[in-house]
């Protein structure tokens, strides 16, 4: 096939599954060797408030992949009338239970409750999710703390995909507080050179055309295409929006794979690390409370 300058054979593609799969199998063996050693199970606590499909489709599968790992679980539910005050009691006495390593409340919840003092009530060596404002401060300023497990599995994915990050020019596009923003302070801890694109960006193809690896975040189906992405990128879509046609990342993938080196698909890209992270994060929280 010739190619033309813009094209680049095609993009070989980042398998999310194979390499979550590798981590599941790695926390599996850490929390045997947890449970061996301290005569229970690490345990994950979820609250799930409201009945929003997405979000109960989500802790059922966290609920799943943790059984199967051998992590112990509580699952509680609220309803969606549950006041600020009902759900912060519930949190804090999940977070009093000594068998709960990790205590993640699935967001967003409901219109009219307030995420923030629900966040500030799980302590940072409980946040499996990493939402916490310490865990936040740790990753920024390069402290050991927990990342939030979409960008952690982020960062693991071009690890395994040995994906040069010193020195490269790096776009993320999107900022929120636990996809965009903590994934571009994991790469900048990394020395990739980072620039952080949002719904305000004046030029955003002007930005995505500059990155070596390109990191979409923004909920936009379709929003990267072609045009946008330069030859021979690497390309991570983050993107989860659910639509008739099934799942859709951000990224136009047919027509970014002509141009990508390396990119990865939805689903089967990102999503399945997600879980993999917060199962190995849940396991690593267990030793570090228990060597205290
Ligand atoms: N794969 C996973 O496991 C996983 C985990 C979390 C979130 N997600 C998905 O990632 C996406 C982003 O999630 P979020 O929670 O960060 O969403 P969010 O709505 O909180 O933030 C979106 C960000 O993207 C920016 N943005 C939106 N539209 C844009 C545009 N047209 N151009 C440039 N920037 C734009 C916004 O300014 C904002 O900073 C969603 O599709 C979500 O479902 C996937």
């Amino acid at each position: 096939m010739t190619q033309t300058p813009e094209t680049h054979a095609v993009a070989g593609i980042i398998d999310g599954t194979a390499v979550a799969a590798k981590v599941r199998e790695a926390t599996k063996e850490r929390a045997a060797e947890f449970t061996a050693r301290h005569g229970r199970q690490p345990g994950l606590a979820t609250l799930l408030v409201g009945d929003n499909p997405a979000s109960a489709t989500y802790v059922a599968g966290k609920h799943r992949a943790a059984a199967a790992l051998g992590i112990a679980t509580i699952d509680e539910k609220l309803p969606a009338t549950a006041t600020q005050a009902e759900v912060e009691s519930v949190v804090a006495a999940l977070v009093a239970r000594d068998e709960a390593d990790g205590v993640l409340v699935q967001m967003p919840l409901p219109d009219g409750l307030d995420p923030e003092p629900v966040i500030l009530l799980v302590p940072p060596e409980k946040d499996v999710d990493g939402f916490h404002p310490t865990n936040v401060g740790a990753i920024a300023t390069g402290l050991h703390g927990t990342a939030s497990c979409t960008p952690a599995g982020v960062m693991t994915l071009l690890d395994h995909y040995e994906v040069e990050l010193p020195g490269a020019d790096v776009v993320v596009v999107g900022r929120s507080r636990t996809v965009g923003m903590p994934m571009a302070l994991l790469l900048l801890q990394r020395n990739a050179t980072v620039t952080v694109t949002h719904l305000l960006t004046k030029d955003l193809a002007r930005a995505t055309r500059q990155a070596d690896v390109l990191v979409v975040a923004a909920g936009h189906p379709g929003l990267i295409t072609r045009d946008m992405v330069k030859p021979g990128a690497v390309v991570i879509d983050i993107g989860i929006t659910r639509t008739e046609d099934g799942l859709k990342g951000d990224v136009a993938f047919d027509e970014v794979a002509e141009v990508a080196r390396l990119i990865s698909p939805v689903p089967g890209g990102v999503g399945p690390m997600t879980i993999a992270t917060l199962m190995s994060h849940t396991v690593a929280l267990a030793w570090a409370r228990a060597g205290k």
